[in-house]
């Protein structure tokens, strides 16, 4: 958060145009952290006008040039369209007068598209003579150095600050949580044990604080749900005082419940005991990561691309007489292993080109794919 203070203050403050690229995984807390910053930001300096766009609402990569002029608002932009608004939009931007403009493009990687240049057109705003333009780009899986910026590299100094968002620890999780909790009320909701353990299992996995804003919330709503079902369905009538065998249920959510919760989640009943470390992982996708292992081992590079993986796992399955899942479903699939931390997906609109690397260590893969013989089976036999 310091770092992109500091980059708008530089920027408005010093009527100086430019870009920042924050790049993170699904909440990592992109969003939130610089909606705070502009907020403050906005008690503490005058003179800037803050736009924000969601690139996820927008219908085409090509559309974000229409929803841009919406917001920058003079009616003679607004109606204008094609190459004429682009001249507009610039014009706009580069005219002495006026104040700096803080453009905000969330979810970016929407605007990614083959043969369009909208993205290098966007990050060549600021640099435009006179530009006024304070560009800040947010992505999840866009990888800005593929294509994008060796092009801006190569025109003068067109390249963004970068700025990546590490997923949360699990004391950052713990504080989260706290904080929220404390915000609704003041007797403690959940145990401290509860909390701690929530963000124990989802900083294993991914660090996604939704995810472990999400486990809390079921895990209330069982509460919930026990303590209003023990009063409707056990009425005391007047005079009648409450037996031992009917006290009140608990009425604070305990490890126990969000054991629960992220088991249900999961998929799979892993008790506590039977496994303390890392849940264990349906069939298809232990087989999915076996043969991403192999084939990554195999051709000696880091990413296969989701065509090669899918080969690859299909002729494992013939070879284990499985049944196999299309390359649809594939894709499915390796979005899961994605949101558990064990895959990385760099997408692709055609999904055969989406890429895949595994995101764990070797000693943790098999950690991940221990206790099936059938998996032991192929890991020893290799790619057939
Ligand atoms: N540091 C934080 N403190 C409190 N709440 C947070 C924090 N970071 C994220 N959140 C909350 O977690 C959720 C997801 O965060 P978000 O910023 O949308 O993630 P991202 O944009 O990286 O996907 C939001 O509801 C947000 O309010
Ligand atoms: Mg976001």
């Amino acid at each position: 958060m310091d770092v992109i203070r500091a980059f708008l203050k530089e920027h408005i403050c010093g009527k100086k145009a430019g870009s920042l690229y924050l790049s993170g995984a699904p909440g990592t807390g992109k969003t939130a952290c610089l909606s705070r910053i502009l907020q403050d930001l906005k008690k503490e300096v005058k003179g800037f006008k803050t736009i924000m766009l969601n690139c996820m609402s927008l219908r085409s990569a090509q559309a974000v040039f229409p929803a841009i002029a919406q917001e920058i608002g003079p009616e003679e932009i607004c109606r204008a369209a094609g190459k004429d608004l682009m001249r507009k939009l610039e014009k706009h931007l580069t005219t002495e007068k006026g104040p700096m403009i803080v453009l905000v493009l969330d979810e970016m990687d929407q605007l990614d598209s083959k043969g369009q240049d909208v993205l290098y057109t966007l990050f060549e705003w600021p640099w435009l003579n006179n530009s006024r333009l304070v560009l800040i780009g947010i992505a999840n899986t866009l990888d800005l150095t593929d294509r994008i910026l060796p092009r801006l590299e190569a025109r003068e100094n067109c390249k963004p600050q970068l700025l990546n968002f590490p997923p949360y620890t699990r004391n950052q999780i713990a504080t989260i949580l706290q904080d929220r909790l404390s915000q609704v009320s003041r007797d403690q909701v959940l145990d401290s044990a509860a909390v701690q353990f929530c963000a124990r299992k989802v900083s294993a996995v991914s660090g996604d604080i939704r995810k472990a804003l999400d486990v809390c919330r079921r895990a209330i709503e069982i509460v919930e749900t026990d303590v209003k079902s023990q009063t409707i369905l056990k009425p005391l009538s007047a005079g009648e005082s409450q037996s031992p065998s009917e006290a009140p249920v608990p009425k604070r959510v305990g490890l126990a419940h969000i054991s629960q919760v992220i088991s249900e989640v999961d998929g799979n009943r892993v008790t506590l005991n039977q496994d303390k470390t890392q849940d264990s992982l349906p069939l298809q996708q232990k087989i999915l990561v076996c043969s991403l292992l192999l084939l990554t081992q195999r051709l000696k590079i880091k990413e296969v691309t989701l065509g090669k993986l899918h080969e690859a796992y299909s002729s494992i399955c013939r070879k284990q007489q499985v049944a196999a899942v299309d390359q649809s479903e594939c894709l499915c699939l390796s979005g899961l292993l994605e949101s558990r931390g064990i895959l990385g997906l760099k997408k692709n609109k055609e999904s055969r080109l989406t890429k895949v690397s595994l995101k764990i260590e070797e000693k943790e893969i098999e950690h991940v794919l221990k206790g099936k013989a059938l998996i032991g089976n192929i890991l020893a036999t290799g790619l057939p």
